[in-house]
């Protein structure tokens, strides 16, 4: 059986909303990744020091987790969207594996454009082989039935793929 693996980070609860929607619609696996020393999500200095983080390419540590990504055949990564780029966090996780020629497909979340970020994300990920990939404009405030459904709609798009 092929093996799904849903590894996201969220701050304020959209990347969150999606990667639960997909793991309700497909057989899959899921990672949450937590940074040790997490922004506060409330906080409107979460923006600077967030977006300070993801321009100067941090990678905050993760708290432990006992999942291997490498053992499964597609992994779908998703990350909101920090100042035109990948998260800070997801950036750690995918510093730690050697996705090299894994299938993964990719979703991002922002609050207005994504497509300079998704770019980026691809780019991180260029060695990989990246079968799909999606963002979405503040699923969990903006049109939220809608977008679970896009999400849904995609998730099984993307396990045929594997
Ligand atoms: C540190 C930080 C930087 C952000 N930078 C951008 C940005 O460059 N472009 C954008 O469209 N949205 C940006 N946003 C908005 C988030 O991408 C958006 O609210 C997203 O849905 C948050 O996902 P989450 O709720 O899973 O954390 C930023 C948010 C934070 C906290």
């Amino acid at each position: 059986m092929t093996k799904i693996l849903i590894v996201y980070y969220s701050l304020t609860g959209n990347t969150q909303f999606i990667a639960e929607a997909m793991r309700d619609s497909i057989e899959a696996d899921i990672l949450e990744l937590k940074p040790i020393k997490e922004l506060k999500a409330d906080s409107g200095s979460r923006i600077i020091l967030g977006g300070f983080q993801s321009t100067t390419k941090k990678k905050p540590e993760l708290m432990d987790f006992d999942i291997n990504p490498l053992e499964y055949d597609l992994i779908i990564l998703g990350t909101p969207v920090w100042a035109w780029n990948i998260s800070a966090p997801m950036r750690s996780f995918l510093s730690m594996f050697d996705l090299t020629g894994r299938k993964v497909a990719l979703w991002m979340c922002h609050g207005g454009d994504g497509i300079k970020a998704m770019g980026r994300f691809k780019e991180i990920l260029e060695s990989a082989n990246i079968v799909e990939s999606i963002s979405f404009q503040e699923p969990l405030k903006k049109e939220s039935d809608e977008n679970k459904e896009k999400a849904i709609a995609w998730a099984k798009e993307v396990a045929i793929k594997v």
